[in-house]
């Protein structure tokens, strides 16, 4: 008998219930929250429609007050490295080598992007991401890390049909707390067009905020698929996906699977 799903995952955060519940325990987020609402509010009424450039002004917002927060939720920078170290090693031990040719989608200021640059041999690593802001702040991380020999490509994007990019090319393409911020036509047209840039025997990791209930969002931003509906979209465009199980025991609480153009096999 298969185990009943954590009640996490069946939460609802869109409901009116759950957001009196969660105000009455986090009294102090109230005025946050309702301040982001607002801004939210503001930017989707000017960007109606489009979603992308309603996340760039959202990612402009957050990256003036604190780039770190604007990646990552809280200003904090010990969690900034704590999460960016969290992904490397996780990738390192699952198959990234120096000779990999590597795409990171939604980049943002290199949080693990960094330590990806260092360990790749130089111009293995491209960074991509729909808000130049971001990227501005990535520059400035490669120049802190002193990376600059290592000769990164980043590159502002407006959609995710990867077509400046050529065939077959990456050997791991990764994107991290991406699709927890968009909707499913982004994440379809990222599936659309991965395939392509993938060379053979690659694979794409990303993350996703799981839900085993209904898919939700809140505030336009947040977004929450069952697991599902991505491993479908995946086998429509001809990817095969592996949910990385080992990945639910760190403590970062977003899923990941892994997309192949054949299916992983396991010894
Ligand atoms: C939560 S941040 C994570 C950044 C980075 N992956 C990390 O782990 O530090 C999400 C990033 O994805 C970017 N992003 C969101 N939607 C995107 C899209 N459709 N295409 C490319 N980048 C996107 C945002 O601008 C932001 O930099």
């Amino acid at each position: 008998m298969q185990d009943p799903p954590d009640p996490r995952l069946l939460k609802n955060r869109s409901r009116l219930g759950h957001k009196l519940r969660y105000a009455l325990a986090h009294p102090r987020r109230v005025g946050p929250h309702l301040r982001r609402a607002a801004r939210n509010a503001r930017l989707r009424l000017r960007h109606r429609g489009d979603h992308v450039a309603f996340y760039r002004a959202v990612m402009a917002s957050d990256t003036a007050r604190s780039p770190e927060a604007a990646v990552g939720g809280v200003p904090s920078h010990a969690r900034w490295l704590a999460i960016g170290r969290m992904q490397y090693d996780y990738l390192v031990a699952h198959g990234l080598r120096p000779g990999d040719r590597m795409l990171e989608i939604g980049c943002g200021n290199l949080r693990a992007g960094w330590r990806f640059i260092d360990h790749l041999e130089p111009g293995h690593y491209y960074g991509i991401d729909i808000s130049p802001d971001i990227l501005v702040e990535a520059k400035k991380t490669v120049v802190r890390y002193g990376l600059q020999d290592k000769l990164p490509y980043l590159t502002p994007v407006d959609d995710l049909t990867l077509d400046f990019l050529p065939d077959a090319w990456f050997t791991v393409v990764h994107a991290h707390s991406v699709f927890s911020h968009s909707p499913l036509e982004v994440v379809a047209e990222c599936m659309a067009n991965v395939g392509r840039v993938l060379a053979p025997g690659g694979f794409f990791d990303f993350t996703f905020d799981r839900t085993e209930g209904h898919e939700h969002q809140v505030l336009g931003e947040d977004f929450y698929y069952r697991t599902e509906t991505l491993v479908r979209l995946a086998a429509k465009h001809g990817l095969a996906a592996h949910f990385m199980d080992d990945w639910e025991r760190l403590p970062h609480g977003q899923s990941k699977l892994r997309l192949t153009h054949h299916p992983v096999v396991s010894h």
